[in-house]
Order: structure tokens, then sequence, then C-alpha cells
């Protein structure tokens, strides 16, 4: 069944943002977007990874999805594993995509998406959204994964947001080269995203866990104890009103199972994750595939593409 996600709430002005002239529709500013991408209320989600919230903060996303019917999902970096191609991060952007039109209901590339790129502040971003579920919209922002332990990698010139983050570094430029950004730059950014959307719940990451040390391969994955950190300074700087959450990453791989296997959660959540999974070269493609990388992988490999199967039957809170 597809269940339709309407768009409601009046246009907010937010003088802002204006939309490049490479962009698929023509806006002066982020409101004047217009309602196909206006929903104030809801739910943002911010992760590090296109992968994350599948696996971390799933099957929440999925009621979201249907319940809220206003969800937003902004995405810090690429997800690229250090690999500098552009069509592998546009392969992973449309596993996506197919992947939420599973957990919209929709039939798998039935529902076409659109997308434009809007000028925001000093940043130039990419906004994507499936035509019949206007309520639903990705943002990514495309910064370089920088590893499990923030060292970056070596092919994208080993920046991170933990370097940023730690003012080891002063500026990074997204994968598409459309913007470099120091650290006030994102935080000024994900403000605007917040105050434009001007969410009821804000979900993130774990801003708790110490971040990982350089070499240090079984923490929290960097890149989200870092992106989770730093949209919680931007709560408390600019004031932004709303429920906050965050969601254990990595580390809830050695905790107590949530997730019944007989489940209709898990179930779409391993199918939502399966579909991503077809456009990520690097993740387990069948649930029994998952069960043998467990484990049996170099260190320096993520823990999202070591330890699928441990996230797939759970979610976590971290308070
Ligand atoms: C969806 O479309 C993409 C791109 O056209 C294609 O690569 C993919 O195999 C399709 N997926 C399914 C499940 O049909
Ligand atoms: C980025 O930082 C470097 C120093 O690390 C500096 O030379 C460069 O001018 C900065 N670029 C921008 C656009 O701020
Ligand atoms: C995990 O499960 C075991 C066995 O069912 C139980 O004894 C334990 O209390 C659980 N741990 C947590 C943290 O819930």
């Amino acid at each position: 069944m597809f269940v339709s996600i309407y768009v409601y709430g009046l246009l907010q002005l937010l003088a802002a943002c204006a939309v490049s002239a490479i962009g698929l529709i023509e806006v002066a500013n982020l409101a004047d977007l217009g309602e196909d991408y206006n929903c104030p209320g809801g739910n943002v989600y911010f992760v590090a990874h296109p992968v994350d919230a599948l696996l971390y903060q799933n099957p929440d996303l999925y009621h979201d999805l249907h319940t809220f019917k206003c969800t937003t999902v902004v995405m810090l970096t690429a997800g690229d594993r250090g690999v500098k191609d552009t069509n592998f991060i546009d392969s992973l952007e449309r596993g996506l995509q197919s992947s939420y039109n599973i957990m919209a209901g929709a039939p798998v590339n039935q529902t076409g998406w659109d997308g434009v790129k809007v000028i925001c502040g000093d940043a130039l971003i990419t906004l994507r959204y499936p035509r019949d579920a206007k309520g639903l919209l990705l943002i990514y922002l495309r910064f370089p994964d920088g590893g499990s332990d923030g060292q970056g990698y070596k092919e994208t010139g080993q920046v991170s947001l933990k370097k940023l983050y730690e003012s080891r570094i002063q500026n990074i430029t997204s994968t598409d080269g459309e913007t470099t950004y120091n650290l006030d730059g994102l935080k000024h950014l994900i403000s605007i995203i917040l105050q434009w959307k001007s969410p009821n719940f804000i979900r993130t990451l774990d801003h708790i866990t110490p971040i990982a040390k350089d070499g240090e391969y079984t923490a929290e994955h960097a890149d989200h104890s870092v992106s989770a950190r730093i949209v919680h300074d931007v709560i408390k700087e600019y004031k932004i009103p709303g429920h906050v959450t965050s969601y254990g990453g990595n580390l809830i791989r050695n905790f107590n199972i949530t997730l019944e296997t007989q489940s209709e959660d898990f179930s779409v959540k391993v199918r939502a994750y399966l579909e991503y999974a077809q456009y990520d070269k690097d993740m387990c493609k069948l649930y029994s595939e998952c069960f043998k990388h467990s484990g049996l992988m170099p260190k320096e490999v993520p823990d999202d593409v070591k330890y699928t199967v441990q996230y797939l039957d759970r979610e976590y809170y971290v308070t």
C-alpha cells in the first residue's frame, strides 16, 4: 500500500537562501521552494552517512514517515569511505531513494524523485524529495567521509568533521566541489535548515560517547559522534526549540537485541537496508551474507560494513 505523505503548514519565509542557476527549479530562496518542500513541524534527522538512518534510527524513521508525515533527513557526509568517485556517491544517493520508497510503501522505482540545488548562506546544497510523498525531504551536504577514527582518507585529503570540530583544519570542501565550509559556516547552515523546518523532533546520532582518537577503530565512528555534537551545539547556540533524541550508533552491537525477527518493524528495516545495499559496493547484499561480514574484516573497515547484521535488529536511544 502506498501511504501518501501530505504537505501541511504555511510557507515560512526565510531570506537566507537563493537557488543557483543549475537547480532544476528556479526559486529565490529556501522558503520559495514552495509547498513541495515545505512542511514545518515533524522531524529532522541528522546523520553522518547516507546509510546511518537505515541502521541506527530505524524503525523510528519508518514510523515517522507514516505518522508525523513531515520528515527531513540531513546527511553531513557523502559516506564515500575514501572512494573519490562521484558515480559511487551518486549510487549511494540513488540507493537511499529506493530504500525510502520501500519505507513510504511505494513500489520501488515507481515513484520518481525531484531535486534542486539551493544556495544557503555561503553553501550550495542538494535537496531531493519523492514526487508522490512530498513531506519527505533528503538534504545532502556531502562532506568527505572521515573514516572510523576521524583521520580522514588519503584519497580525499585526510580531512574529516572531527578535524574541523577540533580545529585541526580550518575548512573542508564538499565532495561535489561546490562548497568550502569552516565550522561556523557549517553551524550556520544547520541553523538555517532547522529554523526553516521548525521541527517538533530533532534526531541525532550519539553526542555523548567520547570521540574516537586517531587510530582507535573500535569506538563510535568519529563522523557519528562529531556530527551529533555539532547539531547539539547549534541547538544550544541558536536556541532552537524542539524535542531532541540521540541514537546509539556502532556501540549498540554489544547490547541486547530490541527488534523481534517476526515483527513488521524488523522486516521493513531489513528490506529497506537490502534495497540500499544493492547500490553500495561495500555493504552485504543478502541477510545471510551480512552474518559472515562480522569480525572477518580488517580493523580499519567501518563498523557499518562489519556489523550490519547486529544493527538490523537493534535500535537504542542515548541519554
Ligand atoms: C531502480 O532503478 C535503478 C536505476 O534506473 C536500477 O539500477 C535499479 O536496478 C532499479 N531497482 C529495481 C529494484 O528495479
Ligand atoms: C581553507 O583553509 C586553508 C588553511 O588550512 C586556507 O589556506 C584556505 O584559504 C581556506 N579556504 C577557504 C575558502 O577559506
Ligand atoms: C540482556 O538480556 C539478558 C538476558 O535476557 C538480561 O538478563 C539482561 O538484563 C539484558 N540486559 C539489558 C541491558 O537489558
